[in-house]
């Protein structure tokens, strides 16, 4: 069962997460207020980090890496034009960029598809674009990606040789956390990219990626789920803390980096010695 303090120290590093990636404010619902102020436990999940505990399911580790190829997909270089993949990739991309699914895209600049490897051992996925990512198309290239490349580089592998993306491809207004009926709309691309991709992992940054991803875990905290394999179209998913939420955290680089050992011994993966991001 979630202690009040649990609750309250989730609810206060998700509105400093909220406020780190530009929002000027954070849904936090009155029943949880009440309930906090109370003392009690909250009865609904209204705040993405503060919510009932819930058994997470295992998978078991898979088997060692394949070789890495170089092209990236959606950066517009090195694309390798006698890849499959990349051209799949490409056709998805350009759907994801003409489409009017759900009203997250009367809003946007341009929607970020992702980038990265078309033969991923590792599939990393955040929560939606922000400002940056609206304005480049790219995924993950504010302060949080520069974290991100941090951690991606001390597993021992380079951004080219992963590939990035998010649950919800357009900017929500203020960064706002996307509802689920936008993650829905969304959740068809992510499935062709996973399709595409075949990851042999999946790295969830954050609360709302794992919960766009695994919707029956959303009644779990992210201090519940990171470090416990999930799954999401058989592929094995390891939840962790969102890089904006480090910048504001960084003592959870510690659990974060364990987090990342995990997925490089699941993938046979020698670890490196220095520790995610530092
Ligand atoms: N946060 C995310 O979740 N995704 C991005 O692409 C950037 C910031």
């Amino acid at each position: 069962m979630d202690t009040l303090q649990e609750i309250l120290k989730d609810t206060a590093e998700y509105i400093a997460w909220k406020l780190e990636e530009g929002e000027t404010t954070a849904e936090v619902s009155p029943s949880v207020l009440l309930e906090l102020a109370a003392g009690s436990q909250p009865t609904k999940q209204t705040v993405a980090a503060a919510s009932s505990a819930k058994k997470s399911s295992t998978v078991a580790p898979a088997s060692t890496g394949t070789t890495q190829k170089t092209a990236s997909v959606g950066t517009g270089e090195k694309v390798a034009p006698d890849d499959d993949r990349t051209k799949k990739l490409q056709v998805l991309a350009e759907d994801i960029k003409s489409c009017t699914n759900c009203p997250l895209h009367k809003g946007r600049i341009q929607a970020v598809p992702g980038q990265g490897n078309p033969n991923p051992e590792i599939l990393f996925i955040g929560e939606a674009p922000g400002a940056d990512e609206d304005e480049q198309g790219l995924a993950f290239v504010g302060r949080a990606g520069k974290l991100l490349t941090k951690m991606i580089e001390a597993m021992g592998f380079t951004r080219d040789e992963v590939f990035i993306a998010n649950v919800n491809k357009c900017r929500p207004p203020n960064n706002r956390k996307p509802m689920r009926e936008e993650m829905d709309a969304c959740l068809p691309f992510l499935r062709q990219q996973v399709a595409i991709l075949q990851p042999k992992v999946i790295v969830a940054l954050g609360a709302t990626a794992v919960e766009g991803l695994v919707p029956e875990s959303s009644k779990q905290r992210i201090s519940a789920l990171r470090g416990h394999w999930l799954s999401f179209e058989e592929i094995p998913v390891m939840p962790t803390y969102h890089p904006a939420y480090l910048l504001r955290s960084p003592a959870m680089k510690k659990p974060v980096w364990e987090d990342l050992q995990a997925v490089l011994q699941h993938l046979g993966r020698p670890i490196p010695k220095r520790g995610a991001s530092q």
